[in-house]
């Protein structure tokens, strides 16, 4: 690799304040690719986007404490490139040494990058033939530095292989999908059903059992004609959820009892009532804990397991017992051999309050992405590399 540029592409989105970053998980998922370029002696250039800039620079969107959170970990300056794609930005690429890396600013600047713009994509393209994508959480976005680099470092008869990053989420849930051991649980939660129909469509032939917590739950609890008090319900979705639980069966699983207050806020009062004893006044915020035994018990009789979404709102202590029972139990069954795949910055977070991270199968970067691909899609990011083996590279 020494003397060869390569392009990264990663999933660099995290939560950053005053300079600081708040999340390392996706930064640190990007590492092995980095750190086995960076000794292999590559000059990489990498590059990402961070939050919606809407194709105009934002002082608060800008990867400059990125770089240098990834400078820490590499234990060597990266570069950082706030001219992404002129000339100075192209005359600091160039002059990188071997093994050195580069970052690039926020990709989203530019407002070629969200419409794929073809220029865009070939400025960045001039710089190599070799391009890595590893930003699994941006693959199902057909934007100028994923999809449209892919192409123009193909079309020029370069290579665009996945990153290791990128490798290991597909292998991860592409087992899980593809050739399941039985029994196969889905758990979804999370507060709204509408981004998630697709997903339990496609799951429900799948799995041999799906699990519904969080405020999606609702809405199929007034598809059954139960209260749901003042909690959040998509309105327009109870049809949609109505006749899910007609093609569901037996495979879908509802919440049978429920945490309720009558605010959102850390001090408010709690109740345990049964699902369909919901008060007038009540806001649904947990499963409750007859619910909480039976995921459980029916977890731990997996073989694989996929959970995206939280069973309540879980950021606040006295609400989050059923998210933190559900990621125990998930460890648990993992601890047991089971294959357990979770997706989501939310359910992440809920796995990390949990302190169950590390004894879990895979903690997806993706959290639209992996959803896209648990709903069946194809994810333009990977359709367009030319390779989806990374050891051509390696
Ligand atoms: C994510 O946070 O899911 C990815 O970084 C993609 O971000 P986007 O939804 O803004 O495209």
């Amino acid at each position: 690799m020494r003397g060869r540029t390569v392009l990264v592409r990663t999933d660099l989105n995290v939560r950053i304040e005053s300079g600081r970053v708040l999340d390392v998980q996706r930064i640190e998922a990007s590492m092995p690719t980095l750190t086995t370029l960076h000794e292999a002696g590559a000059r990489t250039v990498v590059l990402s986007h961070m939050g919606r800039p809407q194709g105009r620079p934002s002082p608060d969107l800008s990867l400059a404490s990125v770089a240098a959170y990834l400078g820490d970990r590499l234990g060597r300056p990266v570069l950082f490139v706030r001219d992404a794609v002129g000339q100075g930005g192209e005359n600091a690429i160039f002059a990188l040494g071997d093994g050195e890396i580069a970052l690039l600013e926020n990709t989203r600047f530019h407002p070629g990058e969200t419409v794929n713009d073809p220029e865009l994509a070939a400025t960045w393209s001039g710089l190599t033939d070799l391009f890595v994508n590893d930003a699994f959480g941006a693959a199902h976005r057909a934007h100028a530095s994923t999809v449209g680099l892919a192409r123009a470092v193909t079309a020029r008869g370069g290579d665009a292989v996945a990153g290791l990053l990128m490798a290991r989420e597909l292998e991860f849930l592409g087992e899980a999908l593809e050739s399941p051991e039985r029994p196969f649980v889905a758990i979804l939660g999370g507060a709204k059903i509408s981004g998630k129909i697709d997903v339990v469509e496609a799951l429900l032939p799948r799995v041999d059992c799906l699990l519904i917590g969080g405020a999606m739950a609702n809405t199929f609890f007034r598809a059954m004609q139960l209260a749901t008090g003042e909690s959040l319900v998509e309105e327009n979705r109870i049809d949609m959820a109505g006749e899910l639980v007609e093609a569901a069966g037996d495979k879908l699983t509802l919440p049978v009892d429920c945490v309720v207050a009558r605010d959102i806020s850390p001090d408010a009062q709690t109740r345990v009532v049964a699902r369909a004893e919901v008060g007038d006044m009540d806001r649904i915020v947990d499963i409750g804990p007859e619910t909480r035994a039976l995921y459980r018990s029916i977890v731990s009789s997996a073989r694989t397991v996929v959970w995206n979404g939280p069973m309540g709102v879980f950021e606040i202590p006295a609400f989050a017992a059923g998210t933190v029972e559900v990621a125990r139990a998930l460890a648990d069954a993992c601890d047991e051999g089971a294959l357990g795949v979770l997706g989501g910055g939310q359910t992440a977070s809920a796995a990390a309050q949990a302190g169950v991270v590390e004894r879990l199968s895979h903690v997806s970067t993706g959290g639209g992405a992996s959803l896209a691909l648990l709903a069946g899609a194809a994810l333009p990011g990977v359709e367009s590399l030319s390779d989806r083996e990374y050891d051509r590279w390696l």
